[in-house]
């Protein structure tokens, strides 16, 4: 795959960073690592970390360790639906555990880990901001709240439909 945004995808990197003042471009990074990651496969290989950086004109480094500190950010490939589920307080007390051991059990994958057919992987996250609805997850740009077992079946359900 050739790391190259289209000349559209870079008009919206340049209108990402004008939005700073000149010099810092850096902060661009996060916006700039989410289109490459939702382009380039659904996660962040080290050619289009550098890629990254060679736009922004910063050294590799400085992205990495971005990169690597977000866990919205894949540094290893992932399925096409990732079910990030939200592990912390409020979610925990309100079954998160169940709700990822299900997944575990009905997948049969662990925390990290993708379904043979490379349709979901399981990514336990920390608070998503929704405690009220606890316990979530987010499914790509969408959180899916109140969690049952009921309710992952249909999710993992409408996934499968949608793979069609
Ligand atoms: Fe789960 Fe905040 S604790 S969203």
């Amino acid at each position: 795959m050739e790391i190259v945004f289209s000349s559209e995808k870079l008009n919206k990197v340049a209108e990402i960073i004008s939005r700073y003042p000149e010099g810092r471009q850096k902060s661009a990074l996060l916006p700039v690592l989410h289109m490459a990651q939702e382009e380039f496969g659904g996660w962040l290989d080290v050619p289009v970390m550098d890629y990254v950086a060679s736009l922004l004109s910063i050294e590799p480094i400085e992205v990495y360790e971005v990169a690597s500190f977000y866990t919205m950010y894949n540094l290893k490939p992932v399925g096409k639906y990732v079910f990030e589920v939200c592990q912390t307080g409020p979610c925990m007390l309100n079954g998160s555990d169940n709700i990822i051991a299900y997944i575990k059990e009905k997948l049969g994958i662990g925390p990290g880990e993708t379904t043979a057919d490379g349709l979901f992987t399981l990514k336990p996250a920390e608070c998503l901001g929704a405690c009220g609805y606890a316990p979530m997850m987010q499914l790509g740009k969408h959180y899916r709240e109140h969690l049952t077992k009921d309710k992952v079946d249909a999710i993992i359900e409408e996934c499968r439909a949608k793979s069609n």
